[in-house]
């Protein structure tokens, strides 16, 4: 398959018209997403956005109130988080599903344990642990050591890796980059790349701009529970979506605080209170809102 077709072939999981209460809280409201395989879609938002709620309903964890979502052409409701798993979408959460004390092995074949007899076969999991790791470009010599040793970036690997070998077709990372520094983040960021060239629909959930820009093909930013930009990377710039995730406005206040607390300017209290600077021409300075690019 060229990437045309890929670009060209139907989504995998399509949401169409999707909304979410919770009582009298409307979570999501008319959200529209196509997940394409071999290919990153990033979800960004602040809190509050519907992050989590949308990440719930794919995964089988809450049901949506309105709206279909279709996965492989069929038109699904799931009841429970294994019944999406069954069908090949998993979830990676970002406290982790993995036992901290518990072997990096363990951990892989947690819920899938593969026996002998009515013994476990250690030797076999951890030789397919290790292949698995081994495939993802991630070295782990000792397989006995328990997952809360390895780093967090490490531990998102072991996630993937094992997503991965149980079948996924989808894979939904929540924030996996959000705890983690710059050089850790660059690791979850390389297996999102290959994740998605291993033909899997990635779905990237992060509020930063910056992770989801050196990875996904496609963007979408959600705001108070509505789709408020929806494009391909060759529609958009880094700028636009850095831009379109602090909101005009905000950005232009962010800047004023900032301003007020630039390390080089020694300033007193009461100066910092009054802002110590001259309030730049509002009207000249604002940047654009969405609704008016
Ligand atoms: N279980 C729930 N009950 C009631 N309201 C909820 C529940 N979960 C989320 N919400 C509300 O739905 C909105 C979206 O939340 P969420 O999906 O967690 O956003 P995000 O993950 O982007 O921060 C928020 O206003 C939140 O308060
Ligand atoms: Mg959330």
């Amino acid at each position: 398959m060229s990437v045309d077709d890929i670009v060209e072939a139907a989504p995998i999981l399509q949401l169409d018209n999707i909304g979410k209460k919770y009582g009298n809280v409307r979570a999501l409201r008319g959200v529209n997403i196509s997940v394409r395989q071999g290919e990153v879609t990033c979800v960004l938002g602040d809190n509050g956005a519907g992050k989590s709620t949308l990440i719930k309903i794919m995964s089988g964890l809450h049901e949506h109130t309105d709206g279909t979502m279709t996965v492989q052409g069929a038109v699904r409701r799931f009841a429970s988080p294994r019944v999406a798993q069954a069908i090949g979408i998993a979830t990676v959460y970002q406290d982790l599903a993995l036992a901290p004390l518990m072997s990096v092995w363990r951990n892989f074949f947690i819920g899938n344990e593969i026996s002998r007899g009515p013994f476990l076969d250690i030797a076999r999991m951890k030789r397919i642990c290790g292949a698995e790791l081994t495939k993802m470009g991630i070295a782990i010599p000792d397989l006995d050591r328990p997952v809360g040793s390895l780093s967090g970036g490490q531990r998102q690997v072991v996630s993937i890796a094992r997503a991965i070998y149980f079948g996924a077709r989808v894979i939904i990372l929540d924030e996996p980059t959000a705890a983690l520094g710059v050089k850790q983040s660059g690791v979850v960021l390389k297996y999102i790349a290959r994740a998605r060239d291993a033909g899997l629909g990635v779905i990237f959930i992060t509020h930063n701009p910056h992770h989801a820009y050196l990875v996904g093909n496609h963007f979408v930013v959600m705001k108070l529970g509505q789709v408020v930009l929806d494009a391909r990377r060759d529609e958009l710039t880094i700028e636009q979506l850095i831009a379109e995730m602090s909101g005009g406005e905000e950005l232009v206040e962010l800047s004023h605080e900032l301003r007020g607390v630039s390390p080089d300017r020694v300033v007193t209290p009461q100066l910092v209170e009054h802002g110590g600077v001259t309030a730049p021409d509002h009207t000249a300075s604002r940047l654009p809102r969405n609704d008016e690019a």
